[in-house]
């Protein structure tokens, strides 16, 4: 499941967290004028400080911007930076283009999903983890990779990035 995708009722079942609204007031008036094309990098800089897109800042957007939430829901849904549901402090994302499945990436992914406890798509219960699949990420060459929040490891495998997992508290 791409990282956005999720159904109403996902969303519906999330306990939401304390929103900060004069941390987005100054976003959205002063960072961002206050204005309506700018939605996407607010939504960026929301995705960013929670890790995902709460429900009660999406409904401040829209009404500070005068966006109907079904728009702002709509762009959330669409892009799969972009997640609905809260999502671990640290984000494992494995590569299963061609390139990297054909070099392992299929079986980094089993030892992970063992390793956590998880399926892909999921996190975590401590939070410290969420693992998502990707169909390339662009530097082919280099397969299998796996990232891991910013972080891109090259030429991996179960062992190297269970180990690697250990530096990510
Ligand atoms: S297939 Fe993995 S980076 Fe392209």
């Amino acid at each position: 499941m791409a990282a956005g995708a999720c159904s109403q009722e996902m969303v519906d079942m999330v306990e939401q967290p304390e929103v900060d609204f004069r941390a987005l007031d100054d976003l959205i008036l002063e960072r961002f004028a206050g204005d309506k094309e700018n939605l996407i990098m607010i939504l960026q800089a929301i995705n960013k400080e929670y890790n995902y897109l709460p429900r009660p800042a999406l409904n401040y957007v829209s009404t500070r911007l005068d966006v109907p939430l079904s728009q702002i829901y709509g762009i959330a849904t669409f892009y799969s930076m972009f997640s609905l549901v809260p999502r671990g402090r640290n984000i494992i994302t494995i590569c299963l283009g061609t390139a990297c499945h054909v070099r392992g990436g299929e079986r980094i992914k089993e030892r992970l999903e063992s390793n956590l406890g998880i399926a892909a798509g999921a996190t975590t219960q401590d939070m410290r983890f969420t693992l998502e699949t990707v169909r390339c990420i662009g530097c082919c060459s280099l397969g299998p990779v796996v990232t891991v929040n910013d972080k891109v490891y090259a030429r991996t495998d179960s062992e190297k990035t269970v180990k690697v997992l250990e530096e990510y508290e």
